[in-house]
């Protein structure tokens, strides 16, 4: 896993977008694995703010996102859906057709989940997958116990999850209990992860996940087996690492080429 920590979360969001806007000029067909919450919102900014200055272009581009909540319509303000419209694709020049999310309402949940899993196949898999952590270590809605083996389908929130998530709700009550999730073994199938962590609340997770035992009872950490995951951190998100000074050691003395 390849440790980049910055001195703010404005350096932080900058780093992850030039690492997804490198992999789209690469490679302009990307396949892109997104992420919803209050971690990306910048970094979705800044990729907008690319497209407008001319200097990305989205038409290629193939979106597949983590996850959806079940039951919200698709124009719900909290739906993942809606999230992604206001915060990126009504920004860019990305075809509604190219545009893909779990179906919070679909009928019969693990076809919905088979189709997913099938779609994603079709293109080739996942080039880069983006993602957030939860404070209890969850990646997409993979909570504490999933199998570190599982593919798309539906999962229970914890009551942490659904505490932490509340602040986008009127109140905690109307929080979905579900969800619609890639699975852990299916983001372990990305070729590419970056994950991008900032604040204090996520430092334990985050050193759980580096530094801990690779365990289902913190299902980020399965990322120490992928081959080619960057984890983008800020100070306060980076406070409870043990190597932190290693780490840093790593990035400032990178061969220029292996720079973004
Ligand atoms: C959202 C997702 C979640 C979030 C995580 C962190 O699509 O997959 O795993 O990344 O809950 O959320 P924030 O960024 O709001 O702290």
């Amino acid at each position: 896993m390849e440790i980049i920590i910055k001195a703010s979360v404005a350096e932080a969001q900058d780093e992850a977008a030039r690492i997804m806007a490198a992999q789209i000029r690469t490679k302009p067909a990307s396949v892109l694995g997104l992420a919803t919450g209050s971690t990306p919102i910048g970094v979705y900014q800044l990729l907008a703010e690319f497209h407008r200055a001319g200097r990305l272009d989205f038409s290629k581009v193939i979106t597949f996102n983590l996850d959806e909540y079940v039951v919200l319509t698709p124009n719900h303000p909290q739906a993942y859906r809606e999230f992604m419209r206001q915060h990126l694709f009504s920004k860019v020049n990305i075809a509604a057709d190219r545009i893909h999310f779990p179906d919070g309402l679909a009928a019969d949940v693990p076809a919905h989940c088979e189709d997913y899993e099938a779609a994603i196949r079709r293109v080739g898999g996942i080039d880069l997958q983006l993602l957030g952590i939860g404070s209890d270590g969850h990646i997409g809605f993979n909570e504490p116990s999933s199998s570190l083996a599982s593919r798309t389908r539906i999962k229970t929130l914890t009551p942490r999850t659904v505490k932490d998530n509340a602040r986008f709700f009127p109140h905690a009550n109307e929080v979905p209990r579900h969800v619609i999730t890639m699975g852990v073994g299916t983001i372990m199938d990305a070729h590419a992860c970056l994950m991008l962590a900032t604040g204090e609340s996520k430092a334990e997770a985050v050193a759980g996940m580096v530094e801990g035992p690779i365990t289902a009872d913190l299902p980020a950490s399965i990322l120490q087996m992928h081959p080619r995951c960057k984890l983008v951190l800020d100070e306060p998100a980076a406070a409870k690492l043990r190597r932190a000074e290693y780490y840093r050691w790593i990035y400032e003395n990178k061969p220029i080429w292996q720079r973004v």
